[in-house]
């Protein structure tokens, strides 16, 4: 499976936290999808096979759980709150935004393979609401000029790795 090395030694040592191998899947799981972004059915053999499980009972547990993504994301990773605050301030119009931006959908690759946009829950910054996570990094109080700037930087950074 192609994973960063860094993520294997972590999938290594965090099996050593739990007694009983098999109750190490979801933390596997997570780390799998932080670094390739979605679990695919290679990953889920892949785990079954690590923790001496059968894959279905490893695909139950990704299909069980939203937080699993078994599909791929674009390179970058845009998530708008849509809960109560960042819903009353604006944030379905945020995410309209982005998806105008790069012209896509919710939960789709965008046409440059660049973004995917997605809606998540609330990401407790309810009073800089609306606010949306780019990978890693918190945005607040986003209104139409913001994303647009956010946007063109992204652009920008992706010509930059061409
Ligand atoms: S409601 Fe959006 S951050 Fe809490």
């Amino acid at each position: 499976m192609n994973l960063k090395p860094e993520t294997f030694s972590k999938i290594d040592e965090v099996i050593t936290h739990y007694p009983v191998k098999r109750s190490a899947v979801l933390p596997l799981l997570h780390l799998i999808q932080e670094d390739a972004g979605y679990i695919s059915q290679e990953a889920i053999e892949w785990v079954a096979a690590k923790l001496e499980l059968q894959p279905i009972n490893v695909y139950e547990v990704v299909t069980f759980y939203p937080m699993f993504r078994q599909k791929p994301i674009g390179r970058r990773h845009i998530k708008v709150c849509r809960t109560l605050s960042c819903a009353i301030m604006g944030g379905y119009k945020v995410c309209e935004r982005f998806e105008h931006e790069f012209n896509t959908h919710r939960g789709e690759i965008s046409p440059d393979g660049e973004v995917t946009v997605e809606f998540v829950e609330c990401l407790a910054s309810c009073g800089t609401a609306p606010v949306a996570m780019i990978d890693d990094e918190l945005h607040t109080n986003l209104d139409a000029a913001k994303v647009k700037q956010l946007a063109d930087q992204i652009r920008a950074e992706a010509k930059q790795r061409q």
